[in-house]
């Protein structure tokens, strides 16, 4: 038995809040009592003999350092996409303070010795950006190992990121642990659940900084919750090691990004076939059903790219075998679908069955983490008693990324890693209930791993075990099948995971609150590093009405991850499943993602090159509008489209905020709004409220069926009349690395009144531009020329106020409305 019931009674009881944990013993750091230098670090120690480092990563990235046992560890972070390197440091002495900075033009530090250290951060045109709360130290326990700091806090800061969290789109004032947890049908508010970002961006009066503290502890942010003027982060164990972002010049959210992703890595670009529609079920079994499932996309003509296989698959839930009964031929299935243009997505948990007949958990032997006393650990999850590859160990993640070979071998496209918070059952034998949060439903504390060589305890990496076995998988795919780029979708995570790995919401619920709630939440994960996200369409557990499925997948069309996926016991979800009124709007939901592809796909090129997310909550763009700072029920695409979904019951019209600054224009039928407005659209069950900013040139496709369809059409580009402007359009062949050896191209389009020029790329390789298609045109203009000459092969609809111009297939440059 791995914990003994008085001991899990206590940690129930404890977890309630029934009992309360022994206060920590706060000590504080005390004053500087000594000062040491190197080129690129201040060391500092304090009369409680903690040390405190600072460096500069960049010059808007200041790095600080507290270890209270009075030497550092080795610097190593799973984070990190490399280990931070450290600016040459210039440092002077102004009184009683110590003056970092990293250059003339940057930001600086500035360390108050006595009598207590305190730290504070100014931007490079010197205004205060954080600071040490003189009244409350960093401090620390010396016997529980337990860390904090606290930050003076303006009342108006608002905080935004945080990962994923079940929470409004702002976490003022609220409180946040980081501890990946195994959170079934969580209801709204429940925190922590999957994943941990312990990596936020404040705004205050229109200007941003960033913080991110690198601990995989248990750790918590008290944003002003306990005390509005202060906020206060900290873990139960580990160093204090945290990165400030100031923002640059501009201190703008995105240069903060930037910076966050400069260190901690940024998804590489996905295969195209993973930004199509994809279908899940828990689970679709036997062959015969996936077959059914394919076969009626295709004839009902509702495009799809990917059908998952749930852990229905397996025999007896071992990974990496396929049911004898249910899935005889898997190879012949797989070829199948791919026939029909349909990738196949299975799931990979992280338990192995312990069977001594099981070649698999034999070979994993060493390999597994251990309890504290040296034995394999063993749980309990689908298969029955498990062991588990100890992901924080290279051998185990190389043993484990080669496992897929077999699958690969057999056409198995991706992989869906889940379970890995990790989350393990409790079991029944204990006859107590199961609670969201309880501690026995993941490894034991004391469990050890080998952390990359820094040996320690499930304390210490429970937070990185669901990353490192993403790890695991990306990197044993692109080692198995280096010509193509893995698709990983993992459940859990912690900073950085974006480097393997799409993220989706676990298992949310069919409520109208958890739709609601998909927009905030997927926001937040984009804007902490994390492009590639999506909720399950219709909520996980429960069945949703054809009202909330149906919105729920029209307001997910434009998410980074589309799919639908529902529970065991659930009624069956397809986009037919409802009835022919519904099927046809939910054809269309996806059609309208297909026809949008050309730009997500330029998005996650750019997000790629530059850690900007495809979906961006309203004020990331929009930092000094007010109004937009708390908008959590729309989103923006890109810098160009609004997406405002209905997220409520029976609602035919809603109300849309307008960010200040630009005109946007429905896409649907070219009405013109006035950004710092907020508008009643209309919203039938049919309509998604989607804007356009005007200057904005999107690149389109007609519909298709799959991905692969799409690639030999011709691409439309839509431009939004009514502000000068531009867009672009970045094509590659889809998958593989070619684009990184410049097998790319990209297209710009800029828009001058009612001139359209474009650049095309030196060597046109891919889909070439086939017609601009105008929105927001009044009237039929007097006549369009194609670079001076007339052109005939226009067609303007005056309901839509949509101009269309065909154009010719020779390279075109200049295209002018004359009205
Ligand atoms: C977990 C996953 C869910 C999956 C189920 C069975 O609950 O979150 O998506 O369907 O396990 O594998």
């Amino acid at each position: 038995m791995r914990m003994n019931e008085p001991l899990r009674c206590a940690a129930l009881l404890l977890s309630l809040g029934w009992v309360q944990a022994a206060p920590a013993a706060w000590q504080t750091l005390g004053r500087v009592v000594h000062e040491q230098r190197d080129k690129a670090a201040i060391e500092l120690t304090t009369s409680s003999h903690a040390h405190v480092r600072v460096s500069f990563v960049d010059v808007d990235v200041a790095r600080i350092r507290m270890s209270p046992k009075g030497s550092f560890e080795r610097d190593f972070s799973y984070a990190l996409a490399d280990t931070p390197g450290a600016l040459p440091l210039d440092v002077q002495h102004k009184g009683d303070k110590i003056v970092l900075r990293a250059g003339a033009d940057g930001s600086r530090v500035e360390i108050t010795q006595a009598p207590e250290l305190l730290i504070d951060v100014y931007d490079a045109a010197g205004n205060h950006v954080v600071g040490d709360d003189p009244a409350r130290p960093i401090a620390f326990d010396a016997v529980t190992g337990a860390i904090e700091t606290s930050k003076q806090r303006v009342a108006t800061e608002l905080y935004y990121g945080f990962g994923e969290k079940a929470l409004p789109l702002s976490r003022h004032q609220q409180y946040m642990t980081m501890w990946n947890s195994d959170t079934p049908g969580y209801a709204p508010g429940l925190d922590p659940i999957y994943q941990s970002i312990p990596f936020f961006i404040a705004l205050r009066e229109g200007k941003s900084y960033g913080v991110f503290f690198d601990n995989t502890y248990r750790s918590y942010f008290d944003m002003g919750k306990t005390d509005a003027s202060r906020y206060t982060f900290g873990a139960n164990g580990g160093e204090l090691n945290y990165y400030v972002f100031t923002g640059g010049r501009e201190r703008s959210p995105a240069n903060v990004l930037r910076d966050y992703t400069m260190l901690t890595g940024r998804g590489s670009l996905p295969p195209q076939w993973a930004l199509g529609y994809q279908q899940s079920r828990y689970s679709y079994s036997p062959d015969a059903q996936v077959r059914e499932i394919a076969r009626t996309f295709r004839d009902k003509r509702i495009p799809i790219d990917v059908i998952y296989f749930d852990i229905g698959y397996m025999d007896g839930y071992r990974i990496f075998t396929w049911s004898p009964k249910d899935f005889p031929e898997p190879a012949k299935l797989l070829d199948e679908l791919h026939a029909q243009g349909v990738h196949a997505v299975t799931i990979v948990d992280p338990g192995i069955k312990v069977d001594e007949n099981f070649p698999i958990y034999r070979a994993g032997k060493n390999l597994y983490t251990r309890t504290a006393s040296g034995d394999e650990l063993h749980a309990e999850v689908w298969p029955g008693i498990c062991a588990f590859p100890d992901f924080t160990n290279p051998d185990a993640r190389t043993w484990f990324g080669s496992l897929y070979a077999g699958f690969l071998e057999q056409g198995v496209d991706g992989f869906w890693n889940d379970m890995n918070e990790p989350g393990v059952f409790v079991p029944s034998s204990w006859k107590l209930p199961v609670l969201v949060h309880d501690p026995a439903k993941t490894f034991p504390l004391d469990t050890r791993h080998d952390g990359d060589g820094l040996a320690g305890t499930h304390a210490r990496y429970h937070n990185v075990y669901g990353m490192q076995m993403a790890r695991a998988t990306f990197e044993g795919l692109a080692k198995l099948r280096p010509q193509q780029r893995p698709f990983v979708l993992t459940r859990a995570g912690y900073a950085g995971v974006q480097r393997y790995s799409a993220v989706w919401t676990g298992d949310n619920a069919s409520t109208w609150d958890h739709l609601g709630l998909s927009i905030p939440m997927l926001t937040s994960l984009s804007i902490s590093g994390v492009p590639f996200v999506g909720a399950d369409i219709g909520g996980f557990t429960g069945t949703p009405s054809a009202e909330l499925y149906t919105r729920w997948l029209q307001a997910a069309a434009l998410t980074p991850f589309m799919r639908t996926h529902s529970a065991i016991d659930t009624a069956p979800r397809e986009p037919w499943t409802y009835g022919e009124k519904y099927e046809a709007i939910n054809r269309a939901s996806i059609e309208l993602r297909y026809q949008l592809l050309p730009y997500l796909y330029t998005l996650f090129a750019d997000s790629a090159a530059s850690g900007i997310p495809p979906m961006r909550p309203l004020w990331f763009e929009y930092p000094q509008d007010v109004g937009a700072a708390q908008v959590e029920d729309e989103f923006l695409l890109g810098r160009d489209l609004l997406v405002a979904p209905v997220v409520h019951e029976a609602q035919t019209q809603r109300r849309v905020y307008f960010p200040k600054g630009n005109t946007w224009l429905d896409w649907w039928d070219g009405t013109p709004h006035t950004g710092g407005s907020a508008v009643d659209v209309a919203a039938p069950l049919d309509r998604l409220p989607l804007f356009v900013r005007a200057g904005a040139a999107i690149p389109t496709s007609p519909p298709a069926q799959n991905t692969g369809d799409a690639a030999k059409l011709p691409l439309i580009v839509r431009i939004a009349l009514g502000a000068d402007g531009s867009g672009r359009v970045y094509q590659d062949a889809g998958d593989g690395f070619g684009y990184r050896k410049g097998d790319s191209e990209t297209s710009t389009l800029s828009l001058h009144g009612d001139r359209v020029h474009i650049d095309p790329p030196s060597h046109a390789r891919f889909r070439r531009i086939a017609a601009l298609e105008f929105i927001g045109v009044d009237k039929p203009p007097s006549a369009v020329t194609i670079d001076g000459k007339a052109s005939i092969a226009t067609h303007f609809e005056a309901t839509t106020k949509h101009l269309r111009v065909e154009l010719p297939a020779r390279q075109v440059s200049d295209i002018e409305l004359q009205r």
